[in-house]
C-alpha cells in the first residue's frame, strides 16, 4: 500500500539515478518542438498520437521507436534542451546525483558529430550541477547490435574527450549480441581509465550476466533481472556487493515482467542484493524516478526501511568518491527521520 507516510518519504528521500538513457527522456512535446525547429518530418500528427504508439511487446519494438525519435536531435542546443528538461524532472523527484547514458552511435550514424551531442549534454549537466545541485557522471554506451569495429571507432572518437566521459556501457538489442562480442573494446576502455557497466539479463539469459562479469569485468549490472534464474550467479552478485540498476516501469512496458507485482526489486532486497530503482527511458515508459518508486511500493508492499535501503544503494552503487557517498547516505538517513 502507498500510505501518505510512504508517499511523503518517497518525495523527500535523496536519490541517485544510475540507469537513464538521456535520449529516452525525449518527451513527445519536445519531439514535436525539435522536429519543427529542425525541419525534420516525423510520422505523427500530435503528441497524443505519439504516446498512443508507445505500445511495446519487447525491447526491439521500443528500440525501433527510440532510434526514430532521436532523428530530431540535430544541434548542440537540442541536446542541451533534452538534458536540461530531464534534470528539472529529476530535481523535482529529489534526485541529487545522476549517471546518465548517451548513445553517440545513434547520432554519428545520422551525421551528427560526437562533439555536438557531448557538448550539449555536458553543458546542461554543468548547469544542473550549478543551479540544481545535481552532480553527474556521463557514460558512453556502445550499441550492441552494431559491430565491434564500430564500437572501437566510437571509442576513438571519444579519445579527445576522455576527461569529460566517466565510463562506458552497453545497450540496445540484447538477444544475439552477447557481452563477449565487446570483450576487447571493454578491455581498451578499462585501460583508458573508464568505469564499465553493461545491460545484461534484461531479455538475455543469465549466461550474459556471467559474461558481463567475467569478460567485460563490469562494476555494476544494468537490469540484471534474469540473474535470479541462476542461484549460484545470484550468490556471486550478492557476495561481490555488485549493484543492479533495475527499472520497474521499463520492465513492465517492455514485457520483461507480466505485472508490477512481479518486479524483482523486493526479491533482490530479500536476497541481500544491492538493487537500485531507475527510470531507464522515462518519456517512453510513463514515469520518472518517483513514479517508479511509487509503483513498486504499491505493488510490492515495500516498507519505509526498504525505501531507505534503495535510496542508500543508489549512492553506494554510484561512481562517486567515498566521501561524497558518505555525505549522501547521511542525508538519506536524515531525510528518513
Ligand atoms: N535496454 C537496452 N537498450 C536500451 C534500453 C534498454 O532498456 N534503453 C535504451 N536503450
Ligand atoms: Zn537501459
Amino acid at each position: 500500500m502507498l500510505t501518505p507516510d510512504l508517499e511523503s518519504l518517497i518525495a523527500r528521500l535523496p536519490k541517485a539515478e544510475l540507469h537513464l538513457h538521456i535520449e529516452g527522456s525525449l518527451e513527445p512535446e519536445m519531439l514535436f518542438a525539435l522536429a519543427a525547429r529542425n525541419g525534420v518530418t516525423i510520422p505523427f500528427a500530435s503528441a497524443a498520437e505519439v504516446r498512443a504508439a508507445y505500445e511495446f511487446s519487447n525491447l526491439q519494438d521500443f528500440l525501433d521507436i527510440y532510434y526514430q525519435g532521436m532523428s530530431v536531435l540535430i544541434t548542440e542546443q537540442d541536446f542541451y534542451d533534452l538534458t536540461w528538461a530531464y534534470l528539472e524532472r529529476a530535481s523535482a523527484d529529489t534526485v541529487r546525483h545522476v549517471e546518465i547514458f548517451f548513445d553517440p552511435q545513434g547520432h554519428t550514424t545520422r551525421g551528427v558529430a560526437f562533439a555536438t551531442a557531448l557538448n550539449g549534454i555536458e553543458r546542461a549537466l554543468k548547469d544542473g550541477e550549478a543551479r540544481l545541485g545535481i552532480s553527474y557522471r556521463l557514460i558512453l554506451c556502445f550499441l550492441r547490435h552494431l559491430s565491434e569495429e564500430e564500437a572501437f571507432a566510437t571509442l576513438e572518437l571519444a579519445k579527445p574527450h576522455l576527461h569529460r566521459i566517466h565510463g562506458v556501457g552497453l545497450d540496445s538489442s540484447e538477444l544475439g549480441h552477447p557481452p563477449a562480442k565487446f570483450q576487447r573494446v571493454f578491455a581498451k576502455a578499462r585501460e583508458l581509465g573508464l568505469h564499465v557497466t553493461a545491460h545484461a539479463g534484461e531479455e538475455g539469459p543469465p549466461a550474459y550476466v556471467t559474461e558481463a562479469l567475467d569478460l567485460l569485468k563490469v562494476e555494476r549490472i544494468d537490469h540484471g533481472n534474469r540473474a535470479l534464474e541462476d542461484a549460484a550467479l545470484t550468490r556471486r552478485i550478492a557476495e561481490a556487493g555488485l549493484t543492479l540498476t533495475v527499472c520497474p516501469q521499463s520492465n513492465l512496458r517492455l514485457c520483461v515482467i507480466p505485472d508490477m507485482a512481479s518486479s524483482p526489486v523486493k526479491r533482490m532486497l530479500d536476497l541481500g542484493l544491492k538493487v537500485t530503482v531507475n527510470s531507464d527511458d522515462p518519456a517512453y515508459f510513463g514515469g520518472y524516478m518517483n513514479d517508479n518508486f511509487r509503483s513498486i511500493t504499491k505493488a510490492l508492499g515495500l516498507s519505509a526501511a526498504e525505501l531507505v535501503q534503495l535510496a542508500e544503494n543508489s549512492f553506494t552503487g554510484s561512481f562517486l568518491p567515498g566521501e561524497d557517498i558518505a555525505r549522501h547516505v547521511a542525508a538519506v538517513r536524515a531525510a528518513a527521520q
